[in-house]
């Protein structure tokens, strides 16, 4: 299967880390795509008309996407533990995780391309701090709330955290994060010695 995917998205490095962590990697082809908000990558508009990366390309065409489908897929051809449980309260649980991770790096990605892509000029201020006031309330609520659910061993939600933290660690080193949220910071240290992150982070 082929993957089209940039090694800065925080939407693909989720993929890959599901991809390590079920010994799923090297069965994927990355296929790099000269994707941006301005100019899409026409070989991926081909397939996905929303042009976004990751999009997955299967060995008899069949084409995947968003990032949650692609990983729901991954999650369904490997014979160990599922990463989002079948069934019970549990599932929705850890696809709220999933969901509140997702909501981190839409944010994070988004006042990305304000700050870096947009000409200074039509930059606006408030609509930045409110992507970031999202990113912040996501994380006081999983200091709050979601420690237990992230738990020692991986699962989709804490996934999907991990990348969202990453990104945060790539694009905003200046952030703090950790501060007043010393249990996730103890969580994500321990994360961050994955292999599975490891071999999934941007150059
Ligand atoms: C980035 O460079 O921050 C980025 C690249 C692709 C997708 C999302 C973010």
């Amino acid at each position: 299967m082929k993957l089209w995917y940039s090694p800065a998205s925080p939407f693909v490095r989720k993929c890959l880390i599901l991809a390590h962590e079920r010994d799923l990697a090297d069965k994927i082809e990355l296929m790099d795509a000269a994707a941006n908000v301005v100019s899409p990558d026409q070989r991926i508009m081909a397939s996905n008309p929303t042009g976004k990366i990751p999009t997955m390309v299967l060995e008899d065409g069949t084409v995947l996407f968003d990032s949650r489908v692609i990983c729901a897929y991954l999650d369904s051809i490997h014979d160990g533990k599922k990463l989002t449980p079948r069934s019970g309260a549990k599932r929705f649980e850890i696809m709220t995780l999933e969901a509140l991770g997702d909501g981190i790096m839409d944010a994070a990605v988004n006042n990305r391309y304000e700050t870096a892509l947009r000409p200074a000029e039509f930059q606006w201020k408030p609509w930045s701090d409110g992507q970031m006031g999202k990113v912040n309330a996501a994380l006081d609520q999983i200091e709050e709330k979601w420690l237990k659910s992230l738990g020692r061993t991986p699962n989709m939600g804490s996934i999907t955290i991990a990348a969202a933290l990453g990104y945060l660690e790539f694009r905003y080193p200046d952030l703090k994060w950790r501060k007043n949220r010393k249990g996730l910071a103890r969580w994500f240290k321990r994360f961050s010695a994955r292999p599975s992150f490891i071999a999934s982070k941007p150059d």
